[in-house]
């Protein structure tokens, strides 16, 4: 049973109590601050912060599932960007959007709600943080391919695999990180049938949703399954702003973001950083005048175009020292900030030996691939690579590779 419809039945015993728990200050609050904004002489002491020493410095919290403007651009934003009106009939409101302390945190939360004591199914070329955050949920992550040797969507082998290992939480993450592999919209049409069909709550990590490089326009697996799929996504990626940590859930379920998570949240963190927030609003309203006008977002614009011509530099500096992309197969990498690569025949160890040794001459940093359950293979991101490093790794690559020959 995975349908978000009965959110409540799904939950772990646990985190439903944290969710039924009553909790008297933020109710008090909720009453305190509309009385005080009707009658400003309302005296309230229900506030646990410092008020009124020097009105300049404050940062007052802000609401768990973050600050109400925020939750009605990204709505807007979401149903924008993915079309999720023409899709579901409805397009998203404030109450669909919890905002979180990162995608980090979502995943955290939506593990602990929907993988506990469960198997959850990671794509192979994960994340390497998912089986932290699977971990921490209590649940036992698995790995699943969604792609067959020729890089189609095996849906029939998934499917196979959701049985044969009783697997109850689906994660997706396309484009992926750290194949960069990405969707078409027939391939999500039908994995939101399997899930539907299986029962079972997907994760959908989008955070790269729009670092999309082939020219199709981003998807977003949310309107293909609004019952099954939760999404998440950060402004971490798209709007330079890692250090912000502000990332989002939504569910077109309001009994998920409105009601159980603004618990779950207020427990773990109180409220995502509100000079965040702020920030990431700023720049959200810029991307809303252009979507209304049906453009395309100038920030998005001027990101992607940089960041496909350093994949496109990249791919041709490792193929020229026998580096070939991997991952999904036959396929470019066509989204996000990174790429991996198989390792050449000019070396002979494993690919951990292989960064270790890069790393020992001092010459460039990547990640090893058995991270991300693909061994014999490279992460490399060019998201922290400009044009100049990238020739500068052709460089070092070239002197490495004529001192083993
Ligand atoms: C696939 C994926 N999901 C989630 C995150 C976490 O992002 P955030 O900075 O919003 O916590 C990352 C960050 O690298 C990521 O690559």
């Amino acid at each position: 049973m995975g349908s978000l419809d009965r959110v409540r039945e799904i939950l772990p015993q646990d985190v439903l109590e944290v969710v039924e728990r009553e909790t008297p200050i933020p109710t008090i609050a909720q009453t305190a601050g509309r009385l005080s904004r009707e009658d400003p002489t309302f005296v309230r002491a229900d506030i646990g912060q410092i008020v009124s020493v020097d009105s300049e410095l404050e940062v007052l919290y802000g609401p768990p599932v973050g600050i109400e403007p925020l939750r009605e651009a990204l709505a807007e934003f979401w149903s924008l960007t993915f079309r999720v009106a023409e899709h579901t009939g409805t397009a998203l409101k404030p109450e669909n959007v919890a905002v979180t302390t990162g995608a980090a945190e979502a995943l955290t939360l939506l593990f602990r709600c929907f993988g506990s004591e469960k198997t959850v199914a990671l794509p192979r070329g994960y994340w390497e943080n998912y089986v932290n955050g699977v971990a921490l949920g209590r649940g036992r992550p698995v790995v699943v391919d969604y792609f067959d040797a020729q890089g189609r969507l095996d849906i029939d082998g998934l499917s196979r695999q959701i049985d044969e290992m009783n697997v109850r939480c689906l994660v997706s993450n396309f484009p992926s990180n750290p194949t960069g592999a990405v969707l078409s919209e027939e391939d999500a049409e039908q994995i939101a049938r399997l899930v539907q069909d299986k029962d079972i709550v997907m994760i959908a990590d989008e955070v790269y949703s729009r670092l999309r490089f082939d020219g199709h326009s981003p998807i977003s697996l949310l309107p293909f399954a609004p019952s099954h799929v939760v999404s998440i996504s950060s402004a971490s990626k798209e709007y330079l702003l890692p250090g912000a940590r502000v990332g989002y859930i939504l569910s077109a379920r309001s009994e998920l973001t409105n009601a159980v998570l603004r618990k779950l949240i207020r427990a773990n963190t109180a409220s995502p950083n509100v000079l965040g927030q702020e920030r990431v609003l700023a720049l959200l309203q810029e991307d809303l005048k252009a979507l209304r006008a049906g453009e395309e977002p100038a920030l998005l614009v001027k990101i992607r175009a940089e960041l496909s011509a350093r994949r496109d530099q990249l791919v041709s500096v490792l193929s020229r020292h026998g580096m070939s992309t991997v991952g999904r197969p036959d396929h470019e990498p066509m989204g996000t900030i990174f790429l991996m690569a198989g390792l050449p025949e000019w070396w002979s160890g494993n690919d951990t030996e292989f960064v270790d040794a890069a790393l020992e001459r001092k010459a460039f940093s990547a990640i090893p691939g058995s991270a991300f359950g693909i061994p014999e293979s490279v992460r490399f991101s060019f998201g922290s690579m400009e044009a100049k490093s990238i020739q500068e790794l052709d460089r070092r690559l070239q002197e490495w590779k004529a001192g083993i020959s």
